[in-house]
This record gives C-alpha cells, sequence and structure tokens, in this order.
C-alpha cells in the first residue's frame, strides 16, 4: 500500500513531471478532429485534406463535418442550411446592448459580450440534452456572423441591417456588413476563407474553449472565453497586426531593413512562426492563392508585393529556424479586398472558429474530466502576519 502510494505521489510530483512553459509538446487531450503534420505542412479535418475540403466544400457542410464528425447527406445539409438560416437574427435586446457599447471600442471585445450575453436567453445546464446540443450550435454558427456585422453598422451611428433569406451563409454576412449583395466570387472566396480558419487542433483559443467546456458550463460561456483568447496578437489578433506591419513597412525594397531592425530588437515578425508547423501554413499557400484570384479580378493591392518581398527576406533569415508565414499572413489581404475593415479581420476568423470550437466543445463533453493542471511554487513559504503599525516598508524587504 504504502510503496503504491508512493507511485502515485512521484507520478503527480510536479517537479517530477517538469516544467513545460507553454505546455509545448505536452498532449492534453485525445482528439479525433484535426490532424496536422508540421513538418510536411498538411492539415486533416476529420481525415480530409485542407485543400481538397477549400476547394470542393462549403463552410456549413465543414462545420457539419466538424462537429457531427461526417459529412452530411444531401438532406442533412438542406436542414443544416435551413435551421442555420432561421436562426441569423439577434435579439433586439442584443442589439439595444451594442449601442451601449463605445463606438471606438474593438469588435472582439463587443463579440465577447454579445457570446456571453446568448447565455441569458438559452436556458443553462441542459448539456446532456441533444436537443439543446444541437440548437446550440446552430444558434452560435447563425449569430455570431450577424453579431459581427451589427456592431459594425452600430459603431457608424447606423441601425444593424437584417438578415436576407435569400442569401446563403457567407453571401449573407459580408451583405450584412457592406449593405450591398456580393458577387459570387466574392461570396465564395469568403466562404473558402471561412473553411480554411474553422479548425486548428488545441491552439490557445481551443484550449481555452476545452477548459471551460470541462467545468460543464453552457457552450455560450465556452464560445466567449475562446473569443477572448482568440482576440490575442499572438494568436488571431496577428492578422490585423500583419496589415499595420505591411502598412509600416510601405515598399518591398523596405522589408530586408525592417527585418533586420525587428530580428535585432527580438521582435515578433506578424503573421510568421507556428508552434506546430516548421514550414509553411499551408493555409497561407492557399490564402495567398485566394488573395491573387481576388486581385485578378479586382485590381491588385499594392501591400501584396511587400508581403512577398517580406516573406521572401525572412525565409532567408528566419527559415533554418522553421519560421514561416502561417494562416494570419495573407489572410488580411484577402478580407481588405473584400472591404472588410482592419479590426474586423479576427471577428471574422471567430466566426470560422466558432465551428472548431463547438466540436471540441462536444468532443469535450463525451470523455470529461475537469482541466486543472499543477504548478511548480515559488513564492514565499510562509510568513507571519504583523498588523500595518509593525510592518516595515516595503513589506517584503
Ligand atoms: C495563430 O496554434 C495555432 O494553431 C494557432 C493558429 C490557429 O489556426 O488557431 O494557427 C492561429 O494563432 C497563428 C499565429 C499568429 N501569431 C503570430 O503571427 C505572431 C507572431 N508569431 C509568434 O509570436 C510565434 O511564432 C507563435 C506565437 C505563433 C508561436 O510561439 P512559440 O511556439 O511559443 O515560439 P516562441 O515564441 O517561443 O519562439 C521560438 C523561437 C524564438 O527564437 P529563439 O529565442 O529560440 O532563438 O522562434 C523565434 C523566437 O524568437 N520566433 C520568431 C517568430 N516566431 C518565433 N522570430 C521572429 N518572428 C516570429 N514571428
Amino acid at each position: 500500500m504504502l510503496a503504491e502510494q508512493k507511485t502515485i505521489d512521484q507520478h503527480l510530483d510536479p517537479i517530477t513531471i517538469g516544467l513545460r512553459p507553454g505546455l509545448e509538446g505536452v498532449p492534453v487531450t485525445q482528439s479525433a478532429i484535426c490532424d496536422i503534420d508540421g513538418i510536411k505542412g498538411e492539415l486533416k479535418y476529420r481525415g480530409y485534406p485542407i485543400a481538397d475540403l477549400a476547394a470542393q466544400s462549403s463552410f456549413l457542410e465543414t462545420t457539419y463535418l466538424l462537429i457531427w464528425g461526417n459529412l452530411p447527406s444531401p438532406q442533412q445539409l438542406r436542414d443544416f442550411e435551413r435551421e442555420v438560416q432561421m436562426h441569423r437574427r439577434v435579439s433586439f435586446r442584443v442589439r439595444d446592448m451594442m449601442k451601449c457599447f463605445p463606438a471606438s471600442g474593438h469588435p472582439m471585445d463587443a463579440l465577447q459580450s454579445c457570446a456571453a450575453s446568448l447565455g441569458l436567453f438559452y436556458s443553462r445546464r441542459a448539456i446532456d440534452n441533444p436537443q439543446y446540443v444541437y440548437d446550440a450550435v446552430v444558434r452560435l454558427i447563425a449569430k455570431i456572423p450577424t453579431m459581427v456585422a451589427a456592431f459594425q453598422l452600430i459603431r457608424k451611428g447606423q441601425d444593424p441591417i437584417q438578415p436576407r433569406d435569400d442569401l446563403a451563409y457567407s453571401a449573407n454576412f459580408l451583405y450584412m456588413l457592406t449593405e450591398r449583395e456580393p458577387d459570387p466570387l466574392s461570396a465564395r472566396i469568403f466562404d473558402r476563407c471561412l473553411i480554411l480558419h474553422a479548425e486548428h487542433s488545441l491552439n490557445a483559443s481551443t484550449f481555452s474553449a476545452r477548459v471551460t467546456a470541462s467545468t460543464l458550463t453552457d457552450p455560450y460561456a465556452v464560445v466567449a472565453s475562446a473569443v477572448g483568447t482568440l482576440a490575442g496578437p499572438l494568436h488571431g489578433g496577428a492578422n490585423e497586426d500583419v496589415i499595420k506591419m505591411l502598412e509600416d513597412i510601405r515598399l518591398p525594397e523596405n522589408s530586408s531593413s525592417y527585418l533586420d531592425k525587428a530580428i535585432a530588437h527580438k521582435q515578433k515578425i506578424m503573421g510568421f512562426g507556428h508552434r506546430e508547423y516548421k514550414v509553411k501554413d499551408p493555409r497561407a499557400s492557399i490564402l495567398q492563392g485566394l488573395a491573387e484570384e481576388l486581385f485578378a479580378r479586382f485590381g491588385k493591392d499594392e501591400m501584396y508585393d511587400v508581403a512577398r518581398a517580406l516573406e521572401k527576406e525572412a525565409s532567408n533569415r528566419l527559415g533554418a529556424k522553421g519560421i514561416y508565414p502561417n494562416v494570419d499572413f495573407y489572410s488580411g489581404l484577402v478580407y481588405r479586398k473584400l472591404g472588410i475593415p482592419r479590426d474586423l479581420f479576427t471577428p471574422v476568423f471567430a466566426i470560422s472558429r466558432v465551428a472548431g470550437w463547438l466540436a471540441h466543445w462536444r468532443e469535450q463533453l463525451g470523455a470529461n474530466r475537469i482541466f486543472r493542471p499543477s504548478q511548480i511554487y515559488t513564492g514565499v513559504k510562509t510568513r507571519k502576519w504583523k498588523p500595518a503599525e509593525e510592518r516595515s516598508t516595503p513589506e517584503n524587504s
């Protein structure tokens, strides 16, 4: 009994296990959703290569695949599309709440608040009821784009426009955002962007989603916590910073000196590097192709030449360390050409990633154990409390 106890204690001893900052290389769950080969630069959702899905599938079909595990039959897809379409509208109460937000606030903060607010409208703690799970999936997939578009109009002092039932998912979002019906090429390219961003294994926001899910809270809290995590510049927020960086560099011939300075100052190059990939992110290559398709039809963005020059120079300097463009490097150029404002790039990422978060929510609930890692304590062991008048200043000197 005593020997067995010792083994358990050693097994759980954080010092024996060792510190892994950022949990690099530490498996914390099993998952059947997404498979990444970071050396070959391959990505698959439920076994399907990302390039095939981006070329052939639709965002809602891919969402169905991610969340329910298999591609839908034609009837299942029609039903799912119809149900999502029926739930696109958001309550006037949520729209009124957005009207109270400061117009200067970041749209990711608005989205996080709105996603969390859905939990006020739909009953909590029914997560073991399959109908509740299905309805929550439909509502979140349907309403997140409406919220993003509504905040864009509200902060300009306008009333949000209602979704249009005759438009498919992506076309409707662009319509609600820009107040113009998009041409078919733009709508299709946007839909392909959503497919590319829908899932990426245990990235920071998905890990957040799973940690939140593991407490058995409601799916709206799960998505809200993930939105908050995605917003940071080391994660989804990098797509916004890439465009700022390209505009600072201004001309292709400035990219070499920009990199020299950034590397000398140990500054991160936005849109480069990835914990999983040691080669160019396959999504970056596809997004670059989508940007080129848009430029061929609607004219080139001058920042594209800067991006290409930067990629070439950065590969020379950082390629040996396995640092290449990630998903955030070319996406902003696509979004900009579609007329999406820069501070909506990350909310657009969230519209898509909600599919992955919900797939992980379901998977987590299927074999749940609350996440509760340990730590290695480095603080003072024990101190004796003293009344204020007996304390020296500073107290810990
Ligand atoms: C996303 O995880 C996912 O899957 C995320 C994502 C998804 O789909 O969900 O793919 C989306 O978040 C893409 C990443 C967006 N972020 C950026 O583009 C910000 C810039 N990139 C990084 O800060 C960084 O590369 C991370 C955050 C993406 C990864 O961080 P790691 O794995 O913790 O790597 P690190 O910061 O510890 O760097 C390791 C080494 C360091 O050099 P050394 O000190 O060992 O010599 O690589 C260098 C770093 O300095 N390095 C970079 C760099 N990224 C890493 N050097 C210059 N520029 C960079 N961008």
